[in-house]
């Protein structure tokens, strides 16, 4: 089967083909210079790039595929959650495909789609497993005994860890999108230079708050600038990574332990993170668990993983009708 993944929830036209859970194309068409200037993705600007960008996308997906448009089998994209607008230009573009060649539309929820990345990367991988979801929009810890069910088992009370990363580093000056930036400066920082704080650490849940954090770090900068107190970047950057990093890995962990699964995956913007991956492979292999950490570029948006998770669907005879709509907030569970 020869699944077309198309992606388009945020800021990247993600468009793929993928074949029997192997990828044989990932076009990825980025955003990050219309909405840098802007500090954050402006969705009018997303939507109406999308439009642009999504035809050729397609067409270089299945140029290097090395395919035509009839040897696609079904077509899957993304239905929600994400911004509604640029949602809605994806959902049409795979309609006009799906019904145009008569073949399966499959409406796929991004965060599944980011979970399934995890299965992309490692092929023997087979669930259970504990996901930890990280990204612009969400952060959670969620139950997957099956492909295509999922328990969440907590999550983030007030921002997301890609949103602390982006809003921390564009007051510290570091630009767009703050993820990257805020990885690659810690790099040289001392991540036990300051102590902040890693609120829900020791409660008894998995949930998170990264509101508290994000603002403790904008104000300890604030004070710093006001004294005239010299201090070093990277160690801030490096000490707030660490803050979010420890708390994620710490409750993962402990789901995995608790709820009795040997596997645990990470996936997600964050996912991609280098401190967050080297610890929860550090703590997983202490804990005797499989650690599964895809590919960088299989973490951030893209349209393989949507393919992936589309490809599962059609296997169990999971389609969706041609007049489905975009849901800006589906839920996972
Ligand atoms: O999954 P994703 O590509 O889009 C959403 O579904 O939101 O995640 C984007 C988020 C952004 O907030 C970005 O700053 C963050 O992932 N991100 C990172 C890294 N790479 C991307 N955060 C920390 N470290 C990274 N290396
Ligand atoms: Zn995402």
């Amino acid at each position: 089967m020869i699944v077309l993944g198309i992606e388009t929830s945020c800021d990247e036209t993600g468009v793929a083909v993928v074949e029997e859970q192997r990828i044989r194309s990932n076009v990825i068409t980025s955003q990050i210079d219309l909405h840098a200037r802007f500090g954050g993705v402006v969705p009018e600007l997303a939507s109406r790039a999308h439009v642009t960008t999504i035809n050729p996308a397609i067409e270089q997906a299945l140029a290097d595929a090395r395919i035509g448009m009839r040897a696609i089998d079904a077509v899957a994209v993304t239905i929600g959650p994400g911004l509604v607008g640029a949602l809605m230009v994806g959902v049409a573009a795979a309609k006009a495909v799906a019904g145009a060649l008569s073949v399966p539309l499959i409406g796929v929820n991004h965060l599944e789609g980011h979970i399934e990345s995890a299965f992309l990367e490692e092929p023997d991988l087979e669930p259970p497993v504990i996901a930890l979801i990280v990204s612009g929009g969400h952060t959670m810890i969620a139950r997957m005994p099956e492909h295509g069910r999922f328990e969440i088992l907590g999550q983030t009370i007030d921002d997301a860890a890609g949103e602390a990363f982006d809003k921390v580093a564009r007051f510290l000056g570091l630009g767009f999108p703050g993820g990257p930036a805020i990885d690659r400066l810690a790099r040289d920082g001392d991540a036990a230079a300051y102590r902040f704080p890693r609120a829900l650490l020791n409660e008894r849940n998995y949930d998170f708050s990264l509101s508290g954090l994000k603002t403790a770090v904008i104000r300890w900068a604030r004070e710093r600038e006001a004294t005239g107190e010299e201090f070093e970047l990277a160690d801030v950057a490096a000490s707030f990574q660490e803050a979010i990093v420890d708390v994620q890995v710490a409750k993962t962990v402990r789901a995995a332990t608790d709820e009795g699964i040997g596997t645990v995956v990470i996936a997600g913007g964050v996912a991609a993170n280098s401190r967050l991956r080297d610890k929860i492979r550090a703590a997983g292999e202490q804990a005797g668990l499989r650690v599964v950490t895809p590919a960088p570029a299989l973490c951030t948006d893209n349209g393989a993983m949507i393919a992936a998770a589309g490809a599962r669907r059609l296997a169990r005879g999971d389609t969706t009708a041609l007049d489905v709509g975009a849901d800006p907030s589906l839920s996972l569970a």
